[in-house]
This record gives structure tokens, sequence and C-alpha cells, in this order.
């Protein structure tokens, strides 16, 4: 069957973006409201939306006229009477949807095939409420739909396998890649993507950092288009709230009960970007444009100690990645490693990185050799005594750690800051093991520090104001960006990704969907720059593992435990990329 003509029911965020990419595919649209004002809305989002299309040179004036031209705009459902495929896309309530399907299927010609663009809903279910649930499939989109080009094709126990491939083709043709998947709430992406997203909004709730840093952190350290709060808005939180609260009812994963301010928000009118105003507040209603963002990178901070010289204790890829960093800011440091021969290895590790440095026009020669200068290294903790800022970058062992701030106390002078790099030990262990608590942060750098825009700057229940605000203006004159959070394992980024990896690794030992499907769907469906078992490959299966085991440890969440196979995989020694086996295997 040639799929020509297509009904789209709902004009909303969702069902407009829908109604687009199918009419600008050449398909003629059917797109149907309940209501001529909801009809009129519908119609502004398209034209809006292809207008900016034309503004990007991504369509001519004259396509966007015949996409347009192709949509029939109505309110009446007997103008499905001729369509091929008809695709709902009306608010997440499954009594609603039931009724529209058993509405359709009483006007819909025979051959026609039935689909939902639910995100968490039993297609069985909806497909029950018609007299052909062989025909019912689900095609769940991806928001923006005429931007990412993942969909999701939900296939039922009853849905025949000749209508799967009618909707695989379909998408196919609309240039979106398809993956076919059994009818489970949240299929692949969502089921993925909104336990990070809760969590994200518990953090913001919690007060434990700030819309901004939340957001920033999760852009800057994992590479997403967009912070977990901004894209909530872009969702609308009233289908988020149904999302979560669906997948809540369907698994009783506490992680996905919705945090309780997503619930107020909703009541109190504020659905995000549509609506004008949700975590953040838009131009208007509709607007991708915010304008009540604080631009952290300016803000003024109060009292700060200047940091003229900084020592850095380690001789890792973090130690001479983060001396590398000072260095080029104009700081001089002292490198301690654990014997001289270590610190040569680390200080010419940093001159190679620069030298590549140079190499790619990132920085002169000058600018390298001044650099260098700046960079001394030694075994001896004694020569900190003069450094106003000492960063430790040593293993992630908390004896190891709690001894050497034991020494920092002694040997640093009054006022120097002591600050870690740990990524998943309480910083607060660290501060207690001095006689200044109060001048103990964490500063968690990313790997490469170099490369890595991104530092946590970690505060613990002692930490002064004054030592915090240290810490921010020291990254922002080395050209980092801060984020501001509290001393809980994960801090921010490791807390929101690793427990969606775990996920993804248990979704896998589910059988629910391959490697391969998880991977594109988080990279097509949500943009994301690697998919889940890529990255796993890529950080190591012993990280990954001891990572998700700290975070189950402090927050005790049973769905934090971790997966299994990961337990498997790093016992078989099977530890990714680096072993040359992982989730794939790279021997070959
Ligand atoms: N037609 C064609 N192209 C369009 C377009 C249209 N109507 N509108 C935008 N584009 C293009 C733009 O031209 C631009 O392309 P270039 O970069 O080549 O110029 C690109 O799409 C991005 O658009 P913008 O520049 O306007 O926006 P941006 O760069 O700020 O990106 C974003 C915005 C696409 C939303 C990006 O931030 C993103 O991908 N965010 C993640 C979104 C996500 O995770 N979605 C999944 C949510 S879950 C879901 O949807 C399922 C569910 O059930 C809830």
């Amino acid at each position: 069957m040639a799929i020509s003509r297509v009904g789209v029911i709902g004009l909303g965020t969702m069902g407009a973006g829908i109604a687009e990419v199918i009419a600008r595919n050449g398909h003629g649209v059917v797109a149907i409201e309940s209501s001529t004002a909801a009809l009129e809305h519908g119609r502004e989002m398209m034209e809006n939306s292809t207008a900016r299309a034309v503004k990007r040179g991504k369509l001519t004036e004259a396509d966007r006229a015949a996409l347009l031209g192709r949509v029939t705009f109505t309110t009446d459902y007997p103008a499905l009477s001729d369509v091929d495929l008809v695709i709902e896309a009306v608010s997440e309530s499954l009594e609603l949807k039931k009724a529209i399907f058993a509405q359709v299927d009483s006007i819909a010609p025979p051959h026609a095939i039935l689909a939902s663009n639910t995100s968490s809903l039993s297609v069985t279910d909806i497909a029950v409420a018609t007299q052909r649930p062989a025909q019912v499939v689900g095609i769940h989109f991806f928001n923006p739909a005429p931007v990412l080009s993942f969909v999701e094709i939900v296939k039922t126990v009853v849905t025949s396998q000749e209508v799967v491939d009618e909707a695989v083709g379909f998408a196919r043709s609309l240039g979106k890649e398809p993956v076919v998947i059994g009818d489970r709430a949240g299929f692949i992406a969502n089921a993925l993507l909104f336990g990070y997203l809760n969590h994200a909004v518990s953090m913001y709730e919690s007060k434990y950092a700030t819309r901004e840093d939340i957001d920033d952190a999760m852009k800057l350290g994992c590479g997403y288009p967009m912070g977990p709060l901004m894209l909530l808005d872009l969702i609308g939180l009233d289908t988020a709230y149904e999302i979560l609260d669906t997948m809540y009812k369907q698994g009783r994963d506490r992680l996905h009960a919705p945090a309780p301010i997503l619930k107020q928000l909703v009541t109190a009118g504020l659905r995000g970007r549509k609506s004008g105003r949700g975590f953040y507040t838009y131009e208007a209603p509709g607007s991708p444009v915010v304008v009540d963002a604080v631009d952290t990178e300016t803000v003024e901070l109060g009292e700060t100690r200047a940091i003229a010289s900084a020592g850095v204790v380690g001789s890792g890829t973090m130690a001479s990645g983060i001396a590398e960093v000072l260095a080029k800011a104009g700081i001089d440091v002292v490198l301690v490693a654990r014997s001289a021969d270590k610190a040569n290895q680390a200080v010419t590790r940093i001159q190679e990185s620069m030298d590549k440095a140079v190499a790619k026009g990132k920085l002169t020669e000058e600018e390298r050799d001044a650099a260098l200068l700046r960079v001394r290294g030694t075994a001896s903790l004694r020569e900190l005594s003069y450094a106003d800022l000492v960063v430790e970058a040593v293993v992630e062992d908390l004896e190891v750690k709690r001894a050497l701030f034991v020494e920092l106390d002694r040997t640093c002078k009054e006022g120097a800051i002591l600050a870690t790099t740990t990524s998943s030990l309480p910083v607060i262990d660290l501060a207690v093991a001095t006689g200044r608590p109060a001048d103990v942060v964490g500063l968690h750098f990313f790997n490469p520090a170099a490369v890595m825009k991104l530092v946590e700057v970690v505060r613990t229940v002692a930490t002064s104001q004054e030592v915090v605000n240290t810490a921010i203006a020291l990254c922002r004159n080395v050209g980092k960006h801060p984020v501001t959070c509290g001393d809980r394992a994960g801090f921010i980024v490791n807390a929101l990704l690793f427990p969606y990896l775990n996920d993804s690794v248990r979704m896998l030992e589910a059988n629910y969907a391959s490697a391969d499907d998880i991977d594109l769907a988080m990279k097509k469906g949500c943009g994301y720059p690697m998919g889940p078992f890529e990255l796993l490959d890529v950080v190591g299966l012993d990280v990954s593992h001891s990572i998700q085991r700290t975070l189950y440890l402090e927050f005790r969440e049973p769905g934090f435990a971790p997966a299994p196979r990961l337990e498997h995989l790093v016992t078989a020694g099977y530890l990714g990329r680096k072993t040359g086996h992982g989730f794939r295997d790279y021997s070959s």
C-alpha cells in the first residue's frame, strides 16, 4: 500500500511538527483539532516553524507555500474518510485516545493504518478500542519533530507485520531512522530519558544546584544539546508529568515518581516553553528565547582570595592537565609527584600537550614557552608551603587522600585553599582531616582537563563562602565554566549520567532493545553525542561500575543498584575499549 494522504489528530507541539514533516515530504495532510482556536494555534505553529526553516535556508519560500498548501486544516473528523494513515498526537490521556481511536475507526477507510504518537501509554490498550487492532501501531516522533530524525515504531502483540513494515517504510520516506520495539512504557528513549530528567528536577527542587548550573553541567560535561530543565520546558511540563506518572504506575520505580514541583508548575499553568514559562521564562509563549536566565559567567562574587601560585599533587592525566590549565592562565605551578621521575614525566606530558596546542594554532610558541616556565616538578610536598591554592589529583582512595590532606594542612600556609578533584569521595571527609575545613573545597575537573570547560565546585557543609567565591573566580580566570553544587556522591554530572547508563544496561539485559538500537535512540532522538554503550566502553566499565556503586551506597535507591550485566562484564575483565572488549568487541 502506498501512503499518500495522512491524517494528523492534535496540533500541539508534536502534532504540528509531525504534520510539517509529513507535508514537507510531499504527502497530503488532514490536520484535525477539537476547536477552531486550537486549529488556528496549530496552523500558526506550522507557519512559524516553516518560516524559521526558510530563514535558516532549509526551505525555499516556494516550497514552504507548497508544504502549507498540502495541509487541510479542519475540525471535521469525516475529512479522514480518504486517508491511508492516521497519526494521533493528542495529550497523554488513555481515555481520550481510546475515544478518538474508536471514532476514527468508524470513519477511516478499511485499509487505513491507525497510529498513536503516545510516548508512554500502552498502544495495545489503544488498539483494542478499535475493530482493527492488527492495523494499530505506535509511531513515536521526537520533539522537535522536523529536526530529530529518530522514530520509534511500536509493535503490539496484535499488530500485523505488514503494518509494521508499512510504518517503517513510511518513517524512512520522511527521512527518519525508525527502530521497531515492543509496547512498554516509555519505549526506548523516554524510558532512559525521564529518570534522568526527574532526578534533575529533584536536584533543582532541593536547591542542590541552580537551574542554570544543572543545565550547564550537562551541556558542558556531557555535550548534550540542552540541559535537562530547559529540555523539560521544551517537552512541556504537563506532558512530562503524564509520561512520568504513567511510567511510575507501570514500573513502580520511585525514580519515576514525578518530582512534586512538576505537578505544582503544571497546576499553576506554567507548562514550559509553550505557555511562556516553566522552569525558565520565555519572551512569549512558544518562543525559545529565555528572558530570565542568570549569566553565571559574570554574576558578581563577594570576597575572594588572590591566587598567584598553586600546587598540584599527582602525576596522572588529571594532575598534568590541571597544571597545564593553571600555567597557561599565568599562575605559577608546583607539581608534586611521588618521585622526581614521575614529576618529570608529568612535566613532559604538559609540554607535549602544549606542543599539540601550538600545532593546532590554539597557543602561540611564546605563550607555550612562558607557560612552561611557570611549571616546576618536584617530589617534595614542602615546596607547597607558599602556594595560595593546592589541587589534589591523586588516586581515588579515601585513605590515601586523607593522609595527603593531613600533610597539606601541616605544610601549607595559613589562608591557602586546599582543593580535591575527587569525582566520587565525600569532600567533607578530606576537610575534617585538616584543621581548616572551611578552606577545603572540591574542584572537579573533567578529562581531558585542558579541553573540557566544565568544573564542578563542590561546597561542603563547612566550606566558607569566600573559598567558594575564590574557586569560582579561579575557574573563570583559567577559562573554565564553574557550576556549584553540594557534597553528594556524583555531584551533578555523574549523579545524572551514570544511573541513565545503568538503566540502559538493564534495558539491554531485559532484551527489550539491542545496544545498537539504544545507542541510535539516544543519539538521534535526543541529540546526545554518543549512545550509552559507546560511552560506557569509552569511560571503562570498571570505572562506571564503581561510580554507580558509590551512587547506590549513598542514595540507597534500589534503581541505582549496578546492573548485573555490568558487574559480570567487569568480573570477566571486559572493561571497554581499553581491554578491547566491553559491550562491543574492538579486537579486530
Ligand atoms: N525544518 C527544518 N529544519 C529545522 C526546522 C524546521 N522546521 N527548525 C529548525 N531546524 C533546523 C535548524 O535550521 C538548525 O539546523 P542548522 O544547525 O543546520 O542550522 C537545527 O534544526 C537546530 O535548530 P535551532 O538552531 O533552531 O535550535 P538549536 O540549535 O538551539 O537546537 C534543538 C534546538 C534542536 C531543540 C536542540 O537543542 C536539541 O536537539 N535538543 C534536544 C531535544 C530532545 O532531546 N528532544 C527529545 C525530547 S523527548 C521527546 O520528544 C519524546 C517525548 O515523547 C516527549
